[in-house]
């Protein structure tokens, strides 16, 4: 073969390869299975080429942690009344199998989607490649991570094996999915289109990079979009390697000239439109070390970083 010829089979051979790993999404969250934000992120994603299976709680499950139950057979309405009372424990949307509900906790969701859906040979008939957690309605920073549904259902992804990153963005409300089309013009509606976009771009990032492993085991990713108030395009927010608690007397991984990170509330509130990505343990849903933040980062290089002003 001419080396040309060498050459574009071996960058077709490299880009089959790209397209046939890691494209196996689960979507969970805790504001729960109809909010426009979740519905909004399964379109990106799905739009952006990803086979997605959306598994998330019946109703708003906010603040649930890692907590597990069994789940049951309604006896209120599926959120936004999308399902009656006395609907079943799993249930799904008729026109659209990718999207579920499960009744009970977010790591519930979560793990029907891994275990269950993803397995389901009407699915991937495999373990997914990565879940995406969110985005949540709110924020999830410093404590907040230890009580958020959305970081519990990441983490307990990660302790599977599935890697996963947890998503939170300011701006949005716990609205229907209907209303992206019926008021296209409302903060909640913007607000589900421009993190939807973000976490597209960071998910081609980090499943782009060169893996395998997509993350180091038991560490998440933590994702915090600013609000979108003077920052109403994608293309306006810049990405900062932050901690997710303040601490001063800990060493992080050198980065913008420092050895101490911002913290991820320096920089959501910081003005310029900062998202902050940090690393953390899905066990104690905090900091991780120096070295296991240098793996996380250099995953993410490709974002790129910046630095706060
Ligand atoms: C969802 O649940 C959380 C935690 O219980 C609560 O603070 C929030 O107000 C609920 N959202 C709605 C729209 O009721
Ligand atoms: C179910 O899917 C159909 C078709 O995509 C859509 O029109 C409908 O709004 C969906 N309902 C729910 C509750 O997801
Ligand atoms: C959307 O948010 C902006 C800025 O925060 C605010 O000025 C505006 O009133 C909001 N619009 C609606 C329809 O709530
Ligand atoms: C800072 O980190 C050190 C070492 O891990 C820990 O002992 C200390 O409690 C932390 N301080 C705060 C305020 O979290």
């Amino acid at each position: 073969m001419l080396h040309s010829q060498v050459l574009v089979a071996l960058v077709s051979l490299a880009t089959s390869f790209a397209a046939a790993s890691a494209q196996n999404l689960v979507i969970s969250n805790d504001d729960g299975w109809a909010t426009a934000q979740i519905r909004a992120q399964f379109d990106a994603l799905t739009g952006a080429g990803y086979d997605v299976v959306l598994s998330a709680p019946a109703i708003n499950q906010s603040g649930k942690g890692s907590q597990t139950t069994t789940p049951q057979v309604l006896t209120e309405p599926c959120q936004f009344d999308t399902c009656p009372v006395g609907s079943p424990p799993f249930g799904f949307n008729a026109s659209d199998p990718r999207l579920n509900y499960v009744n009970a906790y977010p790591v519930d969701a979560a793990n029907y989607g891994i275990n269950v859906l993803s397995l389901s040979p009407q699915h991937f008939g495999a373990r997914p490649d990565f879940l995406v957690s969110g985005p949540n309605i709110g924020p999830n920073v410093d404590i907040l991570t230890q009580y958020s549904g959305t970081v519990g259902a990441a983490s307990a992804a990660s302790l599977q094996g599935v890697p996963a990153t947890a998503f939170s963005g300011v701006s949005g409300a716990q609205v229907s999915y209907t209303t992206l089309t019926s008021e296209p013009d409302a903060n909640s509606t913007l607000a589900a289109r421009i993190y939807s976009q973000l976490t597209v771009y960071f998910v081609d990032t980090l499943l782009g990079s060169c893996g395998p492993p997509v993350l180091p085991p038991a560490v998440i990713v933590n994702v915090n979009y600013p609000s979108i108030t003077d920052c109403d395009d994608p293309s306006d927010y810049k990405w900062v390697f932050a901690r997710n608690r303040k601490n001063d007397t800990v060493v992080d991984v050198q980065t913008c000239g420092s050895d101490h990170l911002p913290s991820e509330v320096e920089v959501i509130l910081s003005e310029g439109c900062y998202a902050s990505v940090s690393a953390i343990s899905a066990q104690t849903k905090t900091d991780v070390d120096a070295a296991t933040q240098g793996v996380v980062m250099q995953k993410l290089l490709g974002l790129p970083f910046s630095c706060l002003n």
